[in-house]
C-alpha cells in the first residue's frame, strides 16, 4: 500500500493518533514548543501536520505557519483546528517531491521521517537545509520504538536531517527523541542579555 493510501484510510477517523485526547502526546507537544528557543517565528512550517493539533499550538508562536500534509483528509480536519490562526496556510503535498518555495526561520519535522524511506530521506534532508533561514531551528521529534510501517527508523532519520548542521538542543527519554539544528550557535540567554 501506497503512504497516501495508507493515511488515506487512517484518516477514516479525525484523529487517529489521539493527539486531542492522549497525556503522551499533550505532554510531547509541550516540549516541543518549550524547546523552541525563540518566543517568536516569522516564518514557520510544520511538514507532516496531520489534523493540525501540534499546528495550532505552533501558530501562536509564528506569525506566518505553512502545514503540509500528503492526506486530503488530515488537511480538512488541519483546517478546523487552525481557523483560530489567520496565519496558517494548508497545502496538500507528498514529500520530498513536492517542495514549497522560501526559506523559513522554524522548521518542524515531528512524527514524519520515518514514513520516508533512505533515498527520500536523503533527498529529504538536503532540500530541508537549503529551505532553512540563516539564523533558522530545524526541530525533530520522533517515536523510538520500531513500527510496521516505518521505513526509516529514528536515528536515521535525526542523523540525516542533522547533517551539516550544529546541535541546538536534545531531549530524550524511553519513547521519544526531540532534537533541534541550527547553522549558527543559538544561545537564550545571549538573546535575553543575560551574557
Ligand atoms: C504521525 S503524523 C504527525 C503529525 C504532527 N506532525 C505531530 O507530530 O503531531 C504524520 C503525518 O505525516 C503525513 N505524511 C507522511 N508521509 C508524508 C509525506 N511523504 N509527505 C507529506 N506528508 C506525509 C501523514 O499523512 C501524517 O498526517
Amino acid at each position: 500500500m501506497s503512504t497516501a493510501d495508507y493515511f488515506q484510510k487512517l484518516y477514516q477517523q479525525p484523529d487517529p493518533f489521539h493527539y486531542r485526547s492522549r497525556w503522551y502526546e499533550a505532554r510531547k507537544r509541550a516540549l516541543t514548543l518549550a524547546c523552541l528557543p525563540r518566543l517568536r517565528y516569522a516564518s514557520a512550517w510544520e511538514l507532516g501536520c496531520s489534523n493540525g493539533v501540534l499546528t495550532a499550538a505552533l501558530a501562536a508562536r509564528c506569525d506566518a505557519l505553512l502545514g503540509t500534509d500528503i492526506s486530503a483528509e488530515a488537511l480538512a480536519e488541519a483546517a478546523i483546528s487552525t481557523q483560530a490562526w489567520p496565519g496558517v496556510t494548508l497545502q496538500r503535498a507528498d514529500h520530498p517531491g513536492d517542495w514549497p518555495p522560501g526559506r523559513f526561520d522554524l522548521i518542524v519535522v515531528s512524527e514524519v521521517g520515518y514514513y520516508l524511506d533512505t533515498t527520500a530521506l536523503a533527498l529529504m534532508a538536503r532540500q530541508l537545509h537549503a529551505s532553512l533561514a540563516d539564523d533558522g531551528l530545524l526541530l525533530a521529534c520522533h517515536w523510538r520504538h520500531p513500527f510496521d510501517e516505518a521505513r526509516t527508523t529514528t536515528p536515521q532519520v535525526h542523523r540525516a536531517l542533522s547533517a551539516t548542521l550544529r546541535e541546538a538542543f536534545t531531549y530524550q527519554d524511553e519513547d521519544l527523541l526531540l532534537q533541534g539544528w541550527s547553522t549558527q550557535p543559538i544561545s537564550v540567554a545571549q538573546q535575553e542579555g543575560l551574557r
